[in-house]
């Protein structure tokens, strides 16, 4: 029981897809859609007047329908509300392992994560639950940014620390209707400090890191501009709330056939280097590799590999 490995830790979330609870048409289409990972949402998507009845639905979708090898999460409410007890028992003993995680929003403290994680270690125990549910936690708060560090050393169970834009934009303030989008006024990224400071944390803790909802859903050009943004600081992927959204963000997510294909060349020429001629760092093309270099080759390979990238015959 407690210590088995997850299914999920290491399978890629480029695109993660939100559905809402309530909605037995979207939960039916879900599994379809080409997303790494679907969290069917109990929090903000689905009205207080469903909250309950949308346990069922989801639990249903989980036993009933076929996930393939998505990452499978429910998302529960926050602890500042009165539901969260009983979205997380009512769903994780009623859910057959196919449940991979749990997402817990709005986390403000380290706390917030423990105590979810006591309450499954107790269900998980009451039920003979053979594989651990995972948590991912979400970020979209001043205060949760602020305890960002500990957020993410909080549980085992973490597998991703996640950045909500739209709550965090209304958490801080800001004097936007959108949370999540450029802002043409400001003369740079906005949300540059944020989305930084998330990572170091999530990394420093052996997290995936990943970017929240971009809600223009008709503007997917600006999606993948915006999605780059994170793309390029190490994120592993980003929300999608609509299907044509998925695509977009998958592609952006993964490595070009170019980066994969010079990760395998790096890996090569720097095993050879080692190996054969017992040399630390060796030039590359015109430019010196060395083992940081072994290292981020790695991150692509792996990725890519991930997306179902092969290698280009040479
Ligand atoms: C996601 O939950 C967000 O608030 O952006
Ligand atoms: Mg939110």
């Amino acid at each position: 029981m407690a210590g088995m490995s997850e299914r999920s830790r290491n399978l890629p979330r480029r695109s993660c897809l939100s559905v809402p609870g309530s909605s037995e048409k979207m939960l039916a289409k879900a599994p379809g859609l080409g997303a790494d990972m679907v969290f069917l949402d109990l929090e903000d998507a689905v009205s207080p007047l469903e909250k309950e009845s949308a346990r069922d639905r989801v639990v249903r979708a989980i036993n009933e329908q076929d996930w393939g090898e998505t990452v499978l999460c429910v998302r529960v409410n926050a602890w500042d509300t009165k539901w969260t007890y009983r979205d997380v028992i009512h769903v994780v003993e009623n859910a057959s392992e196919r449940l991979d995680e749990l997402m817990l929003p709005k986390v403000q403290s380290a706390a917030e994560v423990q105590a979810l994680d006591m309450l499954l270690t107790q269900i998980e125990q009451t039920t003979g639950r053979q594989s651990r549910i995972g948590i991912e936690a979400q970020i979209e708060t001043a205060r949760g940014l602020i305890n960002v560090e500990e957020i993410c050393a909080a549980s085992d169970r973490l597998e991703t620390i996640i950045f909500g834009p739209a709550d965090f934009a209304a958490s801080t303030e800001m004097p936007v209707l959108t949370g999540g989008v450029q802002i043409p006024e400001y003369p740079g990224d906005h949300f540059h400090y944020v989305f930084s400071k998330i990572l170091m944390a999530g990394r420093a803790n052996g997290l995936q890191v990943i970017d929240g909802p971009y809600l223009k859903i008709r503007e997917l050009d600006a999606l993948r501009d915006y999605a780059m943004r994170t793309r390029i600081l190490g994120y592993d992927g980003k929300w999608a709330l609509h299907p044509d959204q998925v695509k977009v963000i998958n592609e952006v997510f993964t490595p070009t056939q170019e980066q994969f294909d010079r990760a395998f060349d790096i890996l090569e020429a720097y095993e050879k280097a080692t190996v054969e001629e017992r040399k630390g760092a060796v030039m590359f093309g015109d430019e010196m590799i060395d083992e940081a270099s072994r290292k981020m080759a790695i991150k692509f390979v792996s990725r890519g590999e991930r997306a179902g990238m092969t290698r280009s015959a040479s």
